[in-house]
């Protein structure tokens, strides 16, 4: 009796844990192209009919051969997605990819995709990267790389993570791949100071234990969002 009770336990346990574990659920169908025109809610998007479906549902001109503008950013970068927005194709596939560039000196600043790992490799220039941890008893600690063409780095799901140019003169180029259709991203000084509305400055003046007037001038700031 103990025993089967003991069991049935870790079983849910383990169900539980594979569960939290996962990342995008694994397809149960070769595909699943998300059917835009439905006005069913559910988590991810339900599947077109396969018998329409054809190659351009995989497929988008989505030129990452060529250079974005990085003049007009703040923060001298351009994050170009690739998710189930622009291929509908992607849906429950839990896979994207996304060309960033540099402007020199610019940076893609601190961030986290909630639902996705990021591997990233340097097509041109420089990157100095990192992420930090989650909160254990020794802090967050910070992980860093300089990055040379050709060479690939990998942020975890859900960490705060970088990238910056550190090259006065010349532009960086990465393209990524993201392990989920629609890996969300948090761009934390934009989420924390630029929200709307506004989070309260007696919230964020304890939080980041300075006055109140400091919380004031960076929630004034416009807070620009450099991906799309
Ligand atoms: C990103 O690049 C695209 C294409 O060059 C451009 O249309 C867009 O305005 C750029 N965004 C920013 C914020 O620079």
């Amino acid at each position: 009796m103990a025993t089967s009770t003991y069991f049935l336990l870790s079983a849910f346990v383990a169900l539980l844990a594979s569960q939290v574990i996962a990342s995008d659920p694994s397809p149960l169908q070769d595909f699943c192209v998300a059917d835009e025109h439905s006005s069913v809610r559910v988590n991810g998007f339900v599947c077109k009919d396969p018998m329409a479906v054809n190659a351009d549902d995989f497929f988008m001109a989505a030129n990452l051969d060529k250079p974005r503008d990085t003049k007009t950013s703040k923060v001298g970068s351009n994050v170009t997605l690739v998710n189930v927005m622009k291929i509908r194709g992607l849906n429950t596939l839990g896979i994207s990819l996304a060309r960033i560039d540099y402007a020199p000196l610019g940076e893609n600043p601190p961030h986290t995709h909630p639902r996705a790992t990021e591997i990233l490799t340097v097509l041109e220039g420089t990157l100095y990267v990192g992420f930090v941890t989650s909160n254990t008893d020794n802090g967050n600690k910070l992980f860093t790389k300089v990055l040379n063409k050709g060479d690939v780095f990998v942020f975890p799901e859900g960490l705060i993570h970088f990238q910056f140019n550190p090259v006065h003169d010349k532009p960086a180029v990465a393209l990524a791949a993201l392990s989920s259709q629609n890996p969300g991203v948090i761009t934390i000084a934009n989420a924390i100071f630029g929200s709307k509305p506004p989070i309260s400055d007696d919230v964020l003046a304890k939080a980041f234990q300075v006055q109140k007037g400091t919380i004031d001038w960076l929630q004034a700031q416009f807070w620009e969002n450099n991906h799309y």
